[in-house]
């Protein structure tokens, strides 16, 4: 006896979820008992922070688009609550995947706890300790309300065992961005956006920084404008400016990055953002992602927070924490270390995506 394939949602809102998103739906898509159907919430809406970057993962255009848009952490949030919740009513899913830890991430696994829809969490129990964040407050309210968590790295695994979530809901599937790279690696190492602004492979160092610990802030963000123009005159520096990061810096600073030879340009979508990483000698960021990729690809990162989510990059990984004053002197000594054959963290192999279907089938089966 045939039977109907499982429904599954995937949610996609904001850049980083989009290329957590693509494996999954290329390996659902691939497999006859489920489907998977698309759902934007509009969290990011720019040509050059989604739809770039679903072209790049061919990714095909969402089966629904809430279209939500920006908006403080409440209004972000309910309205994605509210939009779901009658999606979800309507399109009832077997399963629903929420990816990451945008305010998406938790609206959603919020609204269809409460519709007692299955729900999973890919990239569950990453843990800065920080509340100060938002993402650690989605996180949280996340893994509280998932009945699946499947984590990306032994510290997830254990953070969720302290919070006394069940052994049996947690399935270690490993790292799903390293199978975006590896599904688009051809096009990766074809494109040359580093050439295309004048730079040569390993002669630059790469520069993302958008959290609002340190944008937001005035004098966070006049400190590190100093820190980069310092590192400038060491390594020369390519800034994708996030659109969050633009407005706070205003005509003003951008222009006194430029004046310094920092190269401002707008957000990259993914083959080229990650032809500018594999190329560069250092990427200094604040972003998650980052810090996994720069890992992945055995390059020195720069990591400006007080803290991470991400352990593993420091200790099995290629990144440190910096502090905005220690900036130059911590890319000096990063520079300086031999490159070594650096062992990646288990899991994190282009393969995640099949184990998630395999853990999909087996919970399903049952
Ligand atoms: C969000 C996520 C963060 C993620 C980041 C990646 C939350 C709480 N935060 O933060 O976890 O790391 O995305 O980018 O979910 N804007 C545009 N175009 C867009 C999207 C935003 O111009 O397509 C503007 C907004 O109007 C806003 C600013 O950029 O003023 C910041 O966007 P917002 O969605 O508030 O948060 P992010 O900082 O992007």
């Amino acid at each position: 006896m045939t039977s109907s394939p499982a429904r599954v949602h995937l949610i996609a809102a904001a850049r980083p979820n989009f290329m957590k998103v693509a494996p999954l739906w290329h390996a659902l898509t691939a497999a006859p008992d489920f489907q998977p159907v698309v759902i934007h919430t509009g969290q990011h809406y720019d040509a050059a922070m989604s739809d770039d970057i679903f072209a790049d993962l061919r990714l095909p255009a969402p089966d629904y688009h809430l279209g939500i848009g920006s908006g403080t952490h409440a209004e972000q949030t309910g309205k994605v609550m509210i939009a779901y919740e009658k999606l979800a009513m309507e399109d009832r899913p077997d399963w629903l995947i929420v990816v990451g830890d945008v305010n998406s991430t938790a609206a959603c696994a919020m609204a269809a706890g409460k519709l007692r829809i299955p729900t999973i969490h890919l990239e569950a129990g990453l843990r800065s300790r920080d509340r100060d964040m938002p993402e650690e407050l989605n996180r949280l309210v996340t893994d509280v309300l998932a009945d699946v968590l499947w984590t990306p790295s032994p510290d997830a695994d254990a953070n969720l065992l302290a919070e006394n979530i069940p052994a049996e809901r947690i399935t270690r599937v490993g790292n799903i961005m390293m199978d975006s790279y590896e599904l688009v690696r051809p096009a990766i190492e074809a494109a040359d956006y580093p050439g295309e602004l004048g730079f040569a492979k390993g002669g630059y160092g790469v520069v993302t920084l958008h959290r609002p610990s340190n944008v937001d802030v005035p004098e966070k963000l006049a400190e590190l404008v100093e820190a980069l123009i310092a590192v400038q005159a060491v390594l020369p520096l390519i800034f994708p400016v996030h659109p969050r990061t633009r407005q706070r810096l205003g005509e003003a600073g951008q222009a006194k990055l430029e004046a310094a030879g920092i190269r401002l340009v707008g957000p990259a979508a993914y083959i080229a953002f990650m032809s500018l990483v594999s190329g560069a000698a250092a990427v200094i960021t604040d972003s998650g992602g980052i810090q996994e990729e720069t890992t992945y690809l055995g390059i020195p990162c720069l990591t400006l927070r007080d803290n991470t989510e991400r352990p593993i990059t420091i200790s099995e990984g290629t990144a440190r924490l910096v502090k905005a004053p220690a900036l130059l002197t911590e890319l000096k000594d990063a520079l300086a270390q031999p490159k070594q054959d650096r062992k990646r963290p288990e899991f994190w192999d282009g393969h995640t995506a099949g184990r998630c279907v395999e853990d999909l089938r087996r919970r399903t089966a049952v």
